[in-house]
């Protein structure tokens, strides 16, 4: 993924916050307003937490329909061939998301937040065992369905860093250390590693719209 520096990060975060967010659709509506109601409205990096484990799901679901896909494909190589670049791609944004996890998971032990185990570890990974099936179930039936589903969710998650950002400005003085930083990145704050974050959903969004409109696989 792209790594920014301050001042294109503070331009993105600019963009995002001068945009409207998308229409959700029902689904990603009874998903956000179900977060709402378990984690509350206001942003921080436990609801974060759990909004970055839903992340990885669709990616997984893909690339587990792909996996199916290319095994039936022996005739046609290179049908096969776009498949797997298409799981090469899938993937690259399923680690993007792990790091994401990562990430904030290493901030909330360094701060000493204190979580809920049915809260924050059980009831997540329900939601993405409901969300991968939802997720799987889509692109088995209409591809596009999927993945606009994603570039809802991503639109979602864009906002919610950039505003969380914009919302909170003692971040801009929070030095970011970490141990992932060497695979991630290395920011100057705290601020800036939430603007990256908000950027690379927006490059996942982005990357979903443009799968909408085109045929699976092609
Ligand atoms: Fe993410
Ligand atoms: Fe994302």
């Amino acid at each position: 993924m792209e790594h920014l520096n301050p001042e294109q990060l503070k331009q993105e975060q600019r963009q995002t916050l001068g945009s409207p967010r998308m229409r959700y659709g029902f689904l990603a509506h009874l998903l956000f307003s179900s977060m709402d109601l378990l984690y509350g409205r206001k942003k921080g990096l436990s609801k974060f937490k759990v909004l970055e484990i839903i992340a990885r799901v669709p990616y997984q679901a893909w690339e587990n329909v792909a996996y199916v896909a290319m095994t039936h494909t022996h005739a046609d190589p290179g049908f096969a061939r776009r498949i797997f670049d298409r799981i090469k791609e899938s993937r690259i944004q399923q680690d993007n998301e792990q790091w994401h996890l990562l990430i904030i998971g290493e901030l909330i032990a360094k701060k000493g937040i204190d979580e809920n185990l049915l809260l924050h570890g059980f009831i997540p990974q329900v939601i993405a065992l409901f969300y991968y099936h939802i997720s799987w179930i889509l692109y088995v039936i209409r591809p596009k369905w999927s993945y606009l589903l994603n570039a809802y969710f991503e639109d979602h998650a864009e906002h919610e860093y950039m505003e969380y950002v914009a919302e909170n400005s003692d971040l801009e003085a929070e030095r970011f250390e970490s141990i992932f930083a060497g695979d991630y990145g290395q920011f100057a704050s705290l601020a800036d590693l939430f603007r990256q974050i908000g950027y690379d959903e927006r490059v996942h969004k982005l990357e979903s719209l443009t799968r909408v409109d085109s045929a699976r696989f092609q």
